[in-house]
């Protein structure tokens, strides 16, 4: 068994993904189990969310706090920070969650929120990055992984990759090459944290 709770050392990640889930698919292939690492929950404000299926698939526990079944935005994140905090979360990963979280709950979990961006932050924050790269006729491209703070997509970078447009690539070609980076870079992101959590 490879849990935090045999392993004084290892990393209980919290995932929240509101959509498909392609992410969260490569987290639980690669580092799920692996170098210290433990996906102890995904957390979703869509009970329709595929990735709450593949969490299943895993026998990942899941959760489901959507806007609502709850009076404010706050309590909502509030539930949700009482459910990490209860399952002893160290890292709060987002992967495709497409909601603004709360001050508070940003302030509960400071410095251990971390989000995959399909743009060369700080260029292209919010919705439809890669599309508004295209459509800006950029050269280049890419994917970051950066801490989460109040702003949109605004807080330090950790890691960054840039790819090339193609001339005349296509919207479908140039997101499928951005996917495969985010699969490859976030879960590396996410061993390195643990790396050095393991090393104090
Ligand atoms: C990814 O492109 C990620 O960068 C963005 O939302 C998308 C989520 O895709 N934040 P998936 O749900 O992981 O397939």
């Amino acid at each position: 068994m490879n849990t935090s709770d045999s392993d004084p050392t290892g990393l209980r990640v919290g995932v929240l993904a509101s959509g498909a889930g392609s992410n969260l698919q490569a987290i639980l292939d690669s580092v799920h189990g692996n170098f210290g690492v433990e996906i102890v929950c995904v957390a979703s404000d869509k009970p329709d969310a595929h990735a709450l299926v593949r969490a299943s698939k895993s026998a990942v526990a899941t959760a489901v706090f959507p806007l609502d079944d709850y009076q404010t935005r706050e309590t909502r994140d509030a539930a949700m920070a009482e459910h990490l905090r209860e399952l002893r979360v160290d890292l709060v990963v987002l992967a495709g969650y497409m909601q603004i979280l709360s001050a508070d709950f940003i302030a509960a979990f400071f410095g251990r929120i971390i989000n995959v961006h399909p743009s060369l932050l700080p260029k292209y924050p919010g919705l439809s990055a890669i599309e508004q790269a295209l459509e800006a006729g950029e050269a280049h491209t890419g994917v970051t992984v950066h801490h989460v703070d109040e702003g949109v997509d605004t807080g330090p970078v950790i890691a960054q990759e840039a790819i090339a447009i193609a001339p005349g690539e296509s919207l479908e070609a140039l997101t499928r090459r951005i996917h495969q980076i985010e699969h490859r870079l976030l879960p590396e992101v996410i061993a390195q944290i643990a790396n050095d959590a393991a090393n104090g």
